[in-house]
């Protein structure tokens, strides 16, 4: 196998929950010494202050940022000529399957549009000048293009698609454009299909972050239907360790499936974290009377899980963090970090960018 590169890595949508907490791992990794570009268009769910401590740190030398859309092909073409680029990892999506019921189309034009412009510019500069060694164009993936489970068994990467929402729709489209890259051109790619994650840096619409916030504040916590449905949740720190492993040595034109190992069903969850809450912060009613049960999500896919066992046998990769600990760990994040959960809140997040680079010419 080609040593990979690894030297100028465009990451997208750096800015959001699994973005920046990658760039993140990528800086305290001692065998990573290369450049990360990160283009992210901002939307709601992009917050570059997750970013603020890289950036003061390394911006102009090892991090550079361009903010973006990854559907403009123009834009895509000059990243990857200005800054030579060999690695593309690719986080930057419409990422909330309830946003995708109410509004479709964003999720078609940066899920599906966005991948292709970037695979076609991955191939313009890759392919047509030469073939140079060791690149890669890393697609991250969802388990939700799969369907969904019944009370037995586990998605293998052999199980076929069949996406329920227009979110896992549009991720599956995504995957077959960078798999039919692969077939059509030998572009260089690996694909992994990861569980729920829940960590630092999440936007608070998804359940855990949400939760952790109503809880705290005395808010109603709502469940969709009975809360019977199940996910599979992984700490969003060991995605980022299989990803780093796959960019080094996964297989190219392979299909990877990541996952906590960890299936609870939603009432559980959120019964958990208002446990946690209360024994952390006291309480004389436990939190989980918050609880309201509000009308199920059309199509909800009622269980998820995966087989792990092609990466846990290639790359001897297993997640690391038990949920009770990643829990407690996401919980004290979000409560020491009051600051960034209020600018969240008010929109006061999208200044920071506008400050902090006001003297940085090229980032816009
Ligand atoms: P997120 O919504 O937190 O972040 C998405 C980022 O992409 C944001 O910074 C946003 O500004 C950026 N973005 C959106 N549209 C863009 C565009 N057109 N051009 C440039 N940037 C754009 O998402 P996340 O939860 O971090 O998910 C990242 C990736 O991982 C997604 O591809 C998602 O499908 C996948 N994934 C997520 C989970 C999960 O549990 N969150 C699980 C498996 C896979
Ligand atoms: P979510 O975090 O939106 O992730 P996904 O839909 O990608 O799995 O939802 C996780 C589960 O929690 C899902 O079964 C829907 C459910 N859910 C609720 O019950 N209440 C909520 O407020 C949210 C956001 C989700």
């Amino acid at each position: 196998m080609a040593k990979r590169k690894l030297k100028n890595i465009l990451i997208t949508g750096g800015c959001g929950f699994i973005g920046s907490n990658f760039i993140h791992y990528l800086f305290n990794c001692p065998q990573f010494t290369g450049r990360v570009i990160n283009v992210d268009k901002i939307t709601y769910a992009g917050n570059p202050e997750n970013l603020s401590d890289i950036t003061t740190k390394y911006y102009g030398r090892r991090y550079f940022f361009v903010k973006g859309d990854i559907c403009d092909l123009e834009l895509v073409r000059d990243i990857f000529h200005d800054y030579c680029i060999d690695t593309v990892v690719h986080f930057a999506a419409e990422s909330h399957v309830d946003r995708s019921i109410i509004g479709p189309a964003d999720f078609v034009k940066t899920n599906v549009n966005g991948t292709f412009v970037l695979l076609e510019a991955a191939r313009e500069a890759w392919l047509e000048k030469g073939r140079p060694e060791g690149c890669l164009f890393y697609h991250i993936s969802t388990d939700e293009v799969y369907g969904s489970l019944e009370k037995t068994g586990f998605f293998t990467e052999e199980t076929p698609y069949r996406p329920n929402s227009p979110y896992s729709a549009s991720k599956a489209a995504s995957d077959h454009f960078v798999r039919a890259y692969f077939k059509t051109y030998c572009l260089p790619v690996i694909i992994s299909n990861c569980t729920n994650n829940y960590g630092p840096y999440q936007f608070p619409e998804k359940l855990i972050p949400l939760t952790i916030l109503n809880a705290s504040e005395g808010k109603p916590i709502p469940i969709y239907g009975k809360g019977e449905n199940i996910r599979d949740w992984i700490y969003v720190e060991d995605h980022c360790e299989a990803i780093w492993l796959l960019l080094n040595r996964g297989k190219i034109g392979e299909q990877y499936n990541i996952g906590g190992g960890n299936q609870q069903k939603n009432i559980a969850v959120v019964k958990m974290i208002c446990h946690l809450l209360d024994e952390k912060l006291g309480s004389s009613v436990s939190r989980d009377s918050l609880i309201i049960f509000v009308e199920d999500r059309p199509g909800h896919d009622f269980r998820y899980a995966m087989d792990i066992s092609k990466i846990a046998r290639e790359l001897n990769w297993q997640p690391k963090t038990d949920f009770k600990t990643g829990l407690l760990k996401t919980i004290e994040w979000y409560l020491t970090n009051q600051d960034w959960v209020q600018r969240v809140k008010s929109g006061a997040y999208k200044n920071w960018i506008k400050s902090f680079y006001k003297t940085v010419k090229h980032a816009f």
